[in-house]
């Protein structure tokens, strides 16, 4: 099988880190990628880092016709598929675009590899799939509670038409990865995250505001049922993350699926709360945050981790980078960030 691997929305967060990790894995990553929110810049990242230009296509991955030409002009053997609409909060306000376009492209791409013999795709799956489980940390056998969001039921119906159309197809190989919380930015901090507007997820708002671009930084409830009152989740460095697509990828190529959909976990293993995650920010950067206390964000759920074994032992696969390092190269590529404008 080919080691060509197409990579949709390869110049978002987590796809640019992606691209980078299957490079140097010894796989040529081709991006497609409608620059809806993100910057073609991060191609030229990408390249600087792998030292080879990277193959960018600007297409939409719900539009048949552009979507054909791809599949038609490029020989690849796997996909993987980070493309797709990833805000929780506008997500309710405008849950058709989110069902059209996140389904829309899923559906399209399955279309397209029937039609030119693709056989293996890894889709970007979310922990919001379980919602607040009973039971922590949670395993892939842990039953999913019912989506309170369009973004949340975006995921669930993807993983669902995945199983269903593996289970008709047995040359279709299919892998959900689930992500927990993916944060911090390659360690040559050539790319990173790039949010737009003011930023929704903690760790963006914390190097903002480490900046002076944002105030105050507010934390979002201490009186949760945790040791310090703040949230907990998994936070996992965004270039371990990456690397667990490789694994994917490897794992379909190599024949060592179990069957034609699988799932995993991607997270350390390990909860850390709000406050935590921004006193570890304060003392491996050496600097001091402007934060307060804040009310309960609406639909937060209090804690959730994962447990990583299977994809530990299935997928050979664990997260290495220490939590300091992670934070020191949101920050860095934060200050990276600054310089450039
Ligand atoms: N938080 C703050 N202040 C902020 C932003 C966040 O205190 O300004 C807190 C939140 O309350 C939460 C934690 O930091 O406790 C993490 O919040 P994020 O918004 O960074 O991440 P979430 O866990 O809410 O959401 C993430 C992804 C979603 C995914 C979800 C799955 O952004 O795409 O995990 O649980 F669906």
């Amino acid at each position: 099988m080919n080691k060509r691997v197409l990579v949709t929305g390869g110049c978002g967060f987590i796809g640019s880190h992606t691209c980078v990790e299957l490079a140097e894995a010894g796989y040529e990553p081709i991006i497609v990628d409608n620059l809806n929110n993100s910057e073609r810049s991060v191609v030229d990242g990408i390249s600087a880092i792998i030292g080879r230009p990277v193959k960018f296509i600007e297409a939409d991955c719900c539009d048949p016709v552009a979507m054909e030409k791809v599949f038609s002009e490029n020989d690849f053997s796997s996909i993987i598929h980070f493309a797709a609409y990833k805000s929780v909060n506008e997500s309710s306000v405008k849950p058709l675009e989110y069902f059209k376009n996140n389904l829309g492209s899923l559906l399209n791409l399955l279309t397209l590899m029937r039609e030119h013999n693709v056989p293996n795709i890894v889709f970007s799956s979310s922990c919001t799939v379980y919602g607040q489980a009973d039971k922590l940390p949670v395993t892939e056998k842990t039953p999913r509670k019912e989506a309170t969001t369009p973004y949340g039921l975006t995921k669930q119906m993807c993983e669902d038409i995945l199983k269903n159309t593996a289970a008709a197809y047995p040359q279709l190989k299919t892998i959900a990865l689930r992500y927990f919380n993916p944060i911090g930015a390659h360690p040559s901090a050539l790319i990173g995250e790039l949010p737009r507007g003011i930023p929704n997820n903690l760790l963006p708002y914390v190097t903002q505001t480490a900046a002076g671009i944002r105030e105050c930084l507010s934390v979002f409830g201490d009186d949760y049922n945790t040791p310090d009152g703040s949230c907990i989740r998994d936070y996992i460095d965004v270039t371990d993350l990456a690397k667990a697509h490789v694994c994917a990828v490897n794992r379909m190529i190599e024949g060592k699926s179990k069957s034609g959909y699988e799932v995993f976990n991607v997270g350390t293993g390990n909860g850390v709360s709000t406050l935590e995650i921004v006193k570890t920010f304060e003392k491996v950067n050496n600097l001091k945050l402007n934060y307060k206390i804040a009310g309960r964000r609406e639909g937060d759920i209090e804690a959730i981790w994962a447990d990583p074994t299977y994809a530990n032992e299935e997928l050979g696969w664990k997260a290495v980078r220490p939590l300091e390092d992670t934070l020191k190269s949101a920050w860095q590529w934060q200050q990276n960030l600054a310089r450039k404008k």
